[in-house]
C-alpha cells in the first residue's frame, strides 16, 4: 500500500476512505513537529497539507517520493509551489464547494459590523440592556450603499451577489479585466485607488501571495471613507494589522470584521481591545457540509495522482504548466 500522510485528523468517513486504500499516517498523532514527522516517513507518496501546515522547501525536502500534495483549502500560500513545480509534484486544492460558506461569513461579517451585533450580544449578557433606547447602538444602513470587492473570483461573486441582494452597489477590482461579470451582473470595475476611496465596505477576497502583502497598509486605510468598514476573510498577509488597529482606534474607519491574521493564530492585542472590531478564528469554510465535500476532495486528488491519473481540481499554476506543455 502506498504511503500518505495527513497532517491533521479530519472528516471520519473521508479519514475511513484514506485507511482503506493507503497507509495512512495521521501526523499529528506522532507529535506537533511536522517536519521531524515528514523526515520519519520519508517513503510517503502522498501528503494532505492544512492552510497552517508551512509545506515548504525544508519540510518536504526528505519526501523524496512524493507525488501530490492535497492542500484542505482553497488557498494554498502554505505550499512552496515554486519547489513543488521543480520537483514534478502535483498540488491540488478545494475551490467551488466553500463559495458559498465563505462568502456567507463574509456577508455575515458585513452584518455584524454594520449593525453592531457583537456589542449589542455583548451589552445584554452584561446586563446593560435596560430598555429600548432611541439611540441605543446606531448602526449603518447597507441600502444604497457601495460594495468594494477586492479580488474578483469565486468568492468575491458570491459576497457581492449576497450584498446586491440587501441593496448594495457593486464595484470591484482586479488586476486584469472581467467583462463577463461587468456585462452579466452591471459591477463596475475599477482602480484600487478608486475603489477604496469610494467604497463604504471594502471586502478583500484575493489569494495571498508575497507581491500583495500589506496591500492595506496605513495609507490604505487613510484612504478610506471615514466611516468605511473592511473585511477579511482571505488571508491575514494581506493587511497590516498594526495598521487597522490604528485606524479603528483613530475613528479612520467605522469597523472591521476579521476572519484571518497576519500570524495565525497570533492576533493584534490592540484589535482584540477595539469594541468596532469583529474578530472571527478563521471559519470562512466551517459548515458541515463544506468541510466534508473539502476532505473528500482530497482524498480524491490523492486516489487520482497515485493511480497516474491527472487531479481534477490542480492548483492554477499546475493547469498552466499542463497547458502549455500540450
Ligand atoms: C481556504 O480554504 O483557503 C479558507 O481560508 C478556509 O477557510
Amino acid at each position: 500500500m502506498k504511503k500518505v500522510i495527513l497532517t491533521h485528523r479530519y472528516h471520519d468517513e473521508a479519514v475511513e476512505r484514506l485507511r482503506r486504500e493507503f497507509q495512512l499516517v495521521i501526523a499529528a498523532n506522532e507529535g506537533p513537529d511536522l517536519p521531524a514527522v515528514l523526515r520519519r516517513h520519508a517513503d510517503a507518496e502522498g501528503l494532505i497539507s492544512f492552510l497552517s501546515d508551512p509545506v515548504d522547501r525544508a519540510a518536504i525536502g526528505g519526501l523524496k517520493k512524493l507525488k501530490v500534495i492535497a492542500n484542505f483549502a482553497v488557498g494554498y500560500n502554505n505550499i512552496d509551489i515554486g519547489c513543488a513545480l521543480e520537483r514534478n509534484i502535483l498540488v491540488t486544492h478545494t475551490p467551488d464547494v466553500l463559495t458559498n460558506a465563505t462568502a456567507d461569513l463574509a456577508m455575515a461579517l458585513i452584518l455584524a459590523v454594520s449593525r453592531r451585533l457583537v456589542e449589542g450580544d455583548a451589552l445584554v449578557r452584561g446586563g446593560g440592556f435596560t430598555g429600548w433606547q432611541a439611540g441605543l447602538l446606531l448602526g449603518k444602513e447597507l441600502d444604497g450603499s457601495i460594495l468594494g470587492i477586492v479580488g474578483m473570483g469565486r468568492i468575491g461573486l458570491a459576497t457581492a451577489l449576497r450584498a446586491r441582494a440587501c441593496g448594495m452597489k457593486v464595484v470591484f477590482y482586479t488586476r486584469g479585466p472581467k467583462p463577463q461579470i461587468e456585462k452579466k451582473y452591471g459591477f463596475a470595475r475599477v482602480t484600487f485607488l478608486e475603489l477604496i476611496r469610494s467604497a463604504d465596505v471594502v471586502s478583500l477576497h484575493l489569494p495571498y501571495s508575497p507581491s500583495v502583502r500589506h496591500l492595506f497598509s496605513r495609507d490604505a486605510f487613510a484612504l478610506m471613507k471615514k466611516d468605511a468598514i473592511f473585511i477579511n476573510t482571505a488571508r491575514g498577509p494581506l493587511m497590516d494589522e498594526e495598521a487597522l488597529a490604528f485606524a479603528l482606534e483613530n475613528n479612520e474607519l467605522f469597523g472591521a470584521g476579521l476572519d484571518v491574521y497576519e500570524d495565525e493564530p497570533a492576533v493584534n492585542e490592540k484589535l482584540k481591545g477595539l469594541k468596532n472590531a469583529v474578530l472571527l478564528p478563521h471559519l470562512g469554510s466551517a459548515t458541515g457540509k463544506t468541510r466534508r465535500a473539502m476532505a473528500m476532495m482530497t482524498v480524491q486528488a490523492v486516489r487520482q495522482a497515485l493511480s497516474g491519473k491527472k487531479p481534477l481540481h490542480l492548483i492554477p499554476e499546475w493547469k498552466e504548466r499542463l497547458r502549455n506543455k500540450m
